[in-house]
């Protein structure tokens, strides 16, 4: 079996019987196609994971609730006298990549398209990993916000008013980036809100149904 150097020209080798050889090659073949297809699926998840389409955030609102709304008319502004409570979610879809807001989360409430009231949802700095989801119970109140309602609004007050229900719009806006990303993405949401005036004590009529905001459609093919 020794002293059948085909060729390969090292002296070990020669002492290595053919079949031994044959095995040890199919041996580093597979190997080597088993490292390459790690090395092939490794950059495939990374390219789908960072690389991948994004599935942008999800926001709603859970629940509402309106226990005053009332008009403070002392000339010359109009303002509103309102109770509402909120319960906003943010959710990251994603699968794998998380967020983080570079500016302030922000929730501006208006009535008739007037706005009279902004809060402040999350902080900038503020993380939102994979797949989670996060509850914001925004309370906020005054005996008098200022809102130029002018002459149609405060019609439009009244006619709301006399129905109890009154339509208020959530506008949720913010940036913030994807994990490994560069691009600042900006969220811009519109949550329209039907909320029946239920002083406190009473009960409102009709359970609040939970309301999907609509996201404006992003330039930026990043985001
Ligand atoms: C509205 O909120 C204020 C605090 O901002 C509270 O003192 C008041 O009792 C609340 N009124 C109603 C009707 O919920
Ligand atoms: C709204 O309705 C309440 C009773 O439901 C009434 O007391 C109040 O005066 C009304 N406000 C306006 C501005 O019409």
């Amino acid at each position: 079996m020794c002293g059948c150097c085909d060729g390969c020209g090292e002296r070990v080798c020669c002492c290595i019987p053919y079949g031994v050889r044959d095995d040890i090659k199919n041996c580093l073949i597979l190997l080597a196609v088993v490292a390459g297809l790690v090395v092939v699926a490794g950059v495939v998840i990374v390219i789908v994971i960072f690389g991948g389409p994004l599935r942008h955030v999800r926001i709603t609102v859970e629940d509402a609730s309106l226990t005053r709304f009332a008009l403070v008319n002392e000339p010359p502004t109009t303002a509103l006298a309102y109770n509402l409570t909120v319960a906003l979610t943010v959710r990251n879809p994603n699968w794998a990549i998380g967020i983080k807001h570079n500016k302030p989360l922000e929730a501006a409430y208006s009535f008739d398209g007037q706005p009279f009231e902004r809060v402040q949802v999350a902080d900038k700095g503020e993380k939102l990993g994979a797949r989670k989801t996060v509850v914001y119970r925004l309370a906020s109140g005054s005996e008098g916000r200022a809102a130029a309602l002018g002459n149609a609004g405060e019609a439009e007050f009244r006619k709301e008013n006399a129905t109890g229900v009154f339509e208020l719009e959530v506008a949720v806006t913010g940036k913030f980036k994807y994990t490994l990303r560069k691009t600042k993405c900006k969220i811009e949401a519109t949550c329209p809100l039907k909320l029946q005036l239920a002083p406190p004590g009473t009960t409102a009529v009709v359970a609040f149904q939970k309301v999907d905001c609509k996201l404006a459609k992003s330039d930026d093919k990043y985001c």
